[in-house]
């Protein structure tokens, strides 16, 4: 039996534009392979940090375009080493580990089924040393699905300023929307100043070309680009450059109309098998994105589910390892096809429904 993966937050194969790409990738060689086969700035290929730049309307100096937006967070780890961030709960765990290796504080904001919590923010902000910045993916949060309403960005971006508090967005989903009208970003809310914003081409094209980005204010760009120098010398301006190509064609936009019906197909086979299989557990209804967060009735435990879980041929990720409940799991329904959905989702329940022995 194969196992179903309802734990890789990952796109499906069919949502990468291979042939796409593999032209875009011979182009920028042919054309310009001396520049994107050298060493380069290490703030990024300058058309794509322009266009970038163009599209969040700032400065191209203001964006830093690294090797995925991970290896961003990273370099702000570093820069923050031995300092307090907040982060919202549940949230994805890379940076939850990668921030803890760095000596930080990780201060919690509670959520609900609204996105982050105010007060629970302000009670944070109180609670403790001045927070080098807060953490937050407003938008199909990984790991839970769900969105921060408009009512409560304006909130957020309001106390970030009242408390000159610096808020990282972390918006790679915001783009794969499959319904429901986009709602602004904090960063366009704001207006870039007590608001920094990171997204990725990893879920809009691929995720191998390792291409994500920051806009940051300018003195933190440069520090971080410092921090690129000493690590990497110079980003992947092949990465960098067959994205731009990609962009400048005009497949990006096109490619995401035909990635939201593939991955909108997934999400409603997701609900659906939810609802008809274990009707008694409660889970998030996204409007986009990779993920839906579900709390599991009663005692049961997800690091337990998931041993049973994994006998039966399904897997998924423990909420705990989000910081969520021990009654909670993410669960992706990105890279599997439709009637895996309905097959793993049929699996788990299941051995949901099984007595545990004592
Ligand atoms: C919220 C969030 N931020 C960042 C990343 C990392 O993206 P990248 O591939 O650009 O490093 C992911 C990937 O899953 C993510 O879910």
């Amino acid at each position: 039996m194969e196992t179903i993966s309802l734990a890789r937050g990952i796109p499906a194969p069919e949502c990468i534009p291979v042939e796409e790409l593999a032209d875009c990738a011979r182009a920028v060689v042919e054309q310009d392979g001396v520049r994107v086969l050298s060493y380069g700035p290490v703030g990024g290929y300058q058309p794509l940090r322009e266009w970038i730049a163009q599209r969040h309307g700032v400065a191209a100096s203001r964006v830093l375009v690294t090797n995925g937006s991970l290896q961003g967070l990273v370099f702000l780890a570093e820069r923050f080493a031995g300092q307090r961030v907040l982060v919202e709960v549940p949230t994805y765990d890379r940076p939850l580990k990668l921030l803890a290796a760095r000596g930080i504080d990780v201060g919690s904001v509670a959520m609900d089924e609204e996105g982050l919590e105010l007060e629970s923010l302000e009670d944070a902000l109180r609670a403790g040393d001045k927070p080098a910045f807060l953490y937050t993916i407003p938008t199909f949060q990984n790991p839970s699905g769900r969105t921060l309403t408009l009512a409560r960005r304006r909130e957020l971006v309001k106390l970030a300023r009242e408390h000159d508090l610096l808020v990282l967005e972390d918006d790679p989903y915001g783009l794969v929307r499959y319904e429901g009208e986009p709602l602004p970003s904090l960063f366009e809310l704001d207006g870039g100043e007590h608001v920094a914003y990171s997204s990725s081409f990893s879920k809009t094209v691929a995720p191998g070309l390792r291409v994500g980005y920051f806009v940051l204010p300018e003195a933190l760009e440069r520090e971080l680009e410092a921090l690129a120098v000493s690590t990497y010398i110079t980003p992947v301006l092949l990465g960098q450059a067959t994205v731009f190509e990609f962009l400048r064609r005009g497949n990006f936009d096109a490619n995401l109309e035909r990635i939201r019906p593939l991955l909108g197909a997934r999400r409603d086979a997701m609900l659906a098998a939810l609802q008809h299989e274990l009707p008694s557990a409660s889970w998030s209804r996204p409007d986009g994105g990779y993920f839906v967060w579900l709390e599991l009735p009663g005692a049961v435990d997800a690091d337990d589910l998931l041993q049973r879980a994994s006998a039966a041929g399904v897997t998924f990720v423990p909420g705990q390892d989000f910081g969520g409940g021990p009654n909670t799991a993410r669960l992706a329904f990105s890279y599997v096809s439709v009637d895996e959905i309905g097959e793993g989702v049929r699996r788990l329940a299941a051995v949901a429904a099984e007595p545990v022995a004592a």
